[in-house]
């Protein structure tokens, strides 16, 4: 059942198949609830979650659609038209009662139902038929989408009516208690709390929410996605590894995480952290610290209404994340070095890194010629041709059945 998603002939977006009718088809009787989550871009703010700090992701109008009616058995038959799995000779089975997940894509929808179960909340068996146009593996957070969209329609099946951030804490939990990643809470709160026009600061610390103005087109601005279609296998281990470094250095200044690091104190932190540990601690904390003010000068400019003035910060932060948290790439970097020699006004890898996407802010009509840029340099560079599309600031989770 894999397919690709198709563009409208303007190019506007993904057409999306009727997945009530194709419920129908699959499951001979109609769905009774739908969901639809998005993916996300972090502005900026990397590892930030993992520092009890601060994020600012924007959800994408990419989305995961899930649509779902109860079973009167503790089973869940799952299909998805946007998986890993090829075209497999039928729905996925999983007993809701019996702990061995399937490998897959169906490990995420499975997940979230033992994770729904194991916070005290009981859930149905259900049908449940997905459908995505976000990519996987290109850092836009597909498994958070998949994750929110799978928890509304179960939540919605069993009578709950969660707070969104709930929701994201229980897909959270789904990803690294059940499918086993580690990941904070960025990506989920991201899919389930973001606003139209609004970028999400998140305190990732008490998961204090506010939404701060994210209009690029009233500036004359956009954001381009580069999704560089590679994922370096360093993965979770490098994510764990960086983790433990941040919690190292936090323990050794003393703080409960590297967010309690107040910004006048941050150079001297820096200093005493140099006389204990190697460089590699100490450049993971300069990362943490400078990101911290970064995130939070973001905000001021956008708040003062001049987007264009976060330029710089997301150039800063790439070369952070690719000097001292080393986890850029090869092609992350020629995006941001081909982008910048064409005219941005900001780039960075955003997500994870090792591969996956990065993000362009620039004048509106000069970003065609920085997508060409872009391109040839990933021409000269032999590296394969990577995605390009223009992303605006989009809402976050709802009900659509
Ligand atoms: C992944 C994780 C997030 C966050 C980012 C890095 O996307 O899922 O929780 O840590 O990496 O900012």
């Amino acid at each position: 059942m894999k397919q690709t998603p198709t563009q409208r002939a303007d190019g506007s977006g993904p057409v999306r198949r009727d997945l009530a009718a194709e419920f129908r088809t699959t499951f001979g009787r109609s769905p009774e609830v739908g969901w639809s989550a998005p993916g996300r871009v972090n502005i900026i703010g990397e590892y930030m979650d993992l520092n009890e700090s601060f994020v600012l992701p924007i959800a994408i109008s990419l989305t995961t659609r899930t649509m779902a009616a109860a079973r009167a058995d503790r089973a869940l038959v799952m299909r998805s038209f946007h998986s890993d799995a090829g075209d497999g000779p039928g729905p996925v089975v999983v007993p809701l009662d019996n702990a061995a997940l399937p490998a897959g894509w169906a490990a995420y929808p499975a997940s979230v139902a033992l994770a729904l179960e194991a916070s005290g909340y009981p859930v149905p068996g259900a049908d449940l038929l997905i459908d995505s146009d976000v990519p996987v593996g290109a850092g836009l957070s597909s498994s958070a989408a998949l994750e929110c969209s799978v928890a509304g329609a179960l939540c919605t099946l069993a009578g709950l009516d969660l707070p969104p951030m709930d929701l994201a804490r229980l897909a959270r939990r789904a990803e690294n208690d059940f499918v086993g990643v580690p990941c904070g809470i960025m990506d989920q709160a991201a899919s389930m709390c973001c606003r139209d026009a609004r970028a999400l600061l998140l305190d990732t610390r008490d998961l204090a929410v506010q939404q701060v103005p994210f209009d690029l087109d009233a500036a004359g601005l956009g954001l381009l996605v580069v999704d560089t279609r590679v994922k370096h296998e360093l993965g979770s281990s490098a994510y764990a590894l960086r983790w433990e470094a941040c919690q190292l250095a936090a323990k050794t200044l003393g703080v409960r995480a590297l967010r309690d690091v107040p910004a006048d104190q941050a150079e001297a932190s820096l200093r005493s952290l140099a006389g204990v540990w190697d460089g590699e601690v100490l450049k993971r904390a300069r990362h943490v610290l400078t990101e911290q003010a970064r995130v939070l000068r973001v905000v001021d400019v956008l708040r003062a209404g001049h987007p264009a003035a976060m330029g710089p910060e997301l150039f800063a932060g790439h070369a952070s994340l690719r000097d001292d948290f080393e986890v850029s790439c090869a092609e992350l970097d020629a995006v941001v070095e081909a982008a910048a020699g064409a005219g941005a006004l900001g780039a960075r890898m955003t997500g994870a890194g090792f591969g996956g996407s990065a993000i362009v802010l620039g004048e509106r009509e000069s970003l065609g010629a920085i997508e060409v840029a872009v391109r040839a340099s990933f021409d000269d560079h032999g590296f394969a041709a990577p995605h390009c599309f223009p992303v605006t600031a989009s809402a976050g989770a709802y009900r659509t059945l």
